[in-house]
């Protein structure tokens, strides 16, 4: 296996908003994220990818970019942001931005252009479409919730908007365009920045022709028909040729729909197109057949089922992510852990699991404090754009229960990720000085970075003790994972192989006791503990009872 810095580094994701404010405006910034580096570096983190600071309306909180190469006023200046980068060099960390090109804001003055008529030189720099017998081009939906076109009567004709109707989707078929986007990633390059985390890369090519999903519905889902599309690898190629190949860099393309074979592909070992993607398939598993927000109880079986998938069939052919949660996702302790009673043993079992398997480790920030989901009273206090149109939808429109949406909300909406970072037990949690733009969560008096700085056992220091030990085993890096315990329902075990060495990963995903028994085929002289979230004395590891949500490391010669 070929040794990379990206593949043995720690990648920690900082959502600007929620990280740190520092002028009192109750929005996190840029200096507030700057003064909070040595923080980050005594964690222990390699890379940060910070989620987007450029111009944007905030329709979607940055991810509807208005200009590429400019900073949200909200969020600093140019300087600012030059200022963080140079802190984060000196310190020997590095740079990962967002780059999100499958659509632009429709303030992006390549938009305005766009609209103004058919035959503007940035008509083609989007996807415009007359209507069919007066309705829209084709049935597909939003992510966001309804139809994906949108219609504008300057030159009656529709474009498509895979996400809010203020997030046009860029044409990748015009060479043009992409040419400007090279240009544009280029110049952040030249900058110094180390690295491009891309937005929903998977969906830049769309199938000839914009079909219809089948069925005749007037709006229906038609992912197959936009994820993993017919020249999404040819412009990967071109990109990497034109772009990512003449910089030493971290590239991570965010892949919702992506099989493992189309893995293989966006992240293959020859580095053609881009270093690893992020699935969404363990993100799928407490949902039902109505998508995210028909909620169903995950079972262990399937995580198990969906990590081991990822692991196998990448192994020595691309290269993971490992991630429990992001800036859309629910709080991992809250959703695979216990967030009340076992708090610190599951938020530690849970970075044990993920940080022990092959792959590039994502923390989001709060996750090394053990930040929690959060339950506001009413959905006035939501920011969320997918929240707020899933609600309209739902319960305004639809009629539906206003507490069965509630619940839903409380376990999957994005704003349990993105309340503000807890500082401290002071007001606001110490991250502003302001009224914060969302509400913190109430637990900040207890769940706090000051607190668990203080506290030697902490979550923050477990992570801290994770994060050394990739450094200092290659096998937890480069070794290669195999289940064990298969159909244990308590029990996640597995091994990792290197040469002649094994680690053994022990971790109870449940509230009880649970006996762990080691495989017969598992043969060793010594075994030596390297992390546990629990004091521990014994070194018998032929029969362990596990306490609730105990994990064990062992190296075994
Ligand atoms: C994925 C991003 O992570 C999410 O926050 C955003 O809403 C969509 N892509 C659209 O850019």
């Amino acid at each position: 296996m070929q040794r990379k810095w990206w593949k043995e580094s720690v990648v920690y994701q900082v959502y600007p908003r929620s990280f740190k404010d520092s002028n009192g405006d109750g929005i996190g910034d840029i200096k507030g994220i700057t003064s909070k580096i040595d923080y980050l570096k005594e964690l222990g983190i390699d890379v940060i990818w910070l989620s987007p600071v450029y111009k944007s309306p905030n329709d979607d909180n940055g991810y509807d970019i208005s200009d590429y190469q400019a900073i949200m006023d909200e969020f600093g200046t140019m300087e600012d942001l030059e200022e963080l980068l140079d802190e984060l060099h000196k310190r020997g960390m590095k740079l990962m931005m967002d780059l999100v090109v499958n659509h632009s804001s429709d303030e992006h003055n390549w938009f305005v252009e766009s609209k103004k008529s058919k035959d503007n030189p940035y008509r083609d720099y989007y996807i415009w479409k007359p209507g069919e017998n007066g309705q829209e081009p084709n049935n597909w939906t939003s992510f966001f919730g309804g139809s994906a076109w949108q219609y504008d009567e300057t030159t009656d004709e529709y474009f498509l908007h895979l996400f809010s109707k203020k997030q046009p989707d860029l044409n990748w078929e015009n060479p043009k365009l992409r040419k400007e986007i090279y240009d544009m990633m280029t110049w952040w390059l030249e900058k110094g920045i180390d690295g491009f985390r891309m937005d929903v890369i998977n969906l830049i090519s769309k199938a000839d022709g914009l079909p219809s999903a089948p069925g005749g519905k007037r709006y229906d889902w038609g992912g197959e028909f936009f994820m993993n599309g017919p020249r999404v690898h040819e412009y990967l190629q071109e990109m990497n040729r034109e772009v990512l190949s003449k910089y030493d860099m971290i590239t991570v393309g965010e892949c919702p729909g992506a099989s493992t074979d189309d893995a293989i592909k966006y992240a293959n070992n020859e580095d053609t197109e881009l270093n690893m993607i992020f699935t969404f398939e363990h993100m799928d598993i407490d949902s039902g057949p109505g998508g995210k927000w028909d909620l169903k109880p995950w079972k262990l079986k399937d995580l198990k089922e969906v990590m081991t998938k990822w692991q196998k069939d990448l192994e020595g052919k691309g290269w993971n992510s490992l991630y429990l949660n992001n800036h859309d996702q629910p709080r991992m302790v809250s959703r695979f852990g216990n967030d009340e009673e076992y708090h610190d043993q599951s938020a530690k079992m849970l970075a044990t699991f993920l940080h022990m398997m092959q792959g590039t480790p994502y923390i989001y920030q709060g996750e090394e404090l053990g930040m929690t989901n959060v339950r506001f009273d009413s959905v006035e206090e939501y920011n969320d754009i997918e929240i707020k149109n899933m609600y309209r939808e739902k319960v305004i429109e639809g009629k539906e229960d206003h507490q069965k949406v509630m619940e839903a909300i409380y376990e999957k909406g994005r704003d349990n990720a993105r309340t503000p970072v807890q500082w401290d037990d002071s007001e606001n949690a110490g991250f502003t000085s302001g009224k914060p733009w969302l509400n913190v969560n109430p637990n900040y008096k207890v769940i706090n970075a000051k607190n668990a700085l203080e506290n030697k056992d902490s979550i923050f220091y477990y992570y801290q003790k994770l994060i050394q030990l990739r450094k200092e085993y290659d096998i937890i890096v480069y070794g290669t994972y195999d289940l064990i315990m298969e159909d244990d329902d308590k029990i996640y075990a597995y091994t990792r192989t290197l040469g002649e060495e094994k680690l053994l990963v022990i971790c109870n995903f449940s509230s009880e006791t649970a006996d762990f028994v080691l495989p017969e085929h598992i043969n060793y002289q010594s075994a030596n503990l390297l992390i546990s979230n629990y004091e521990q004395n014994s070194e018998d590891i032929s029969l362990i009872a596990l306490k609730p949500y105990e994990s064990r490391v062992y190296l075994l010669k």
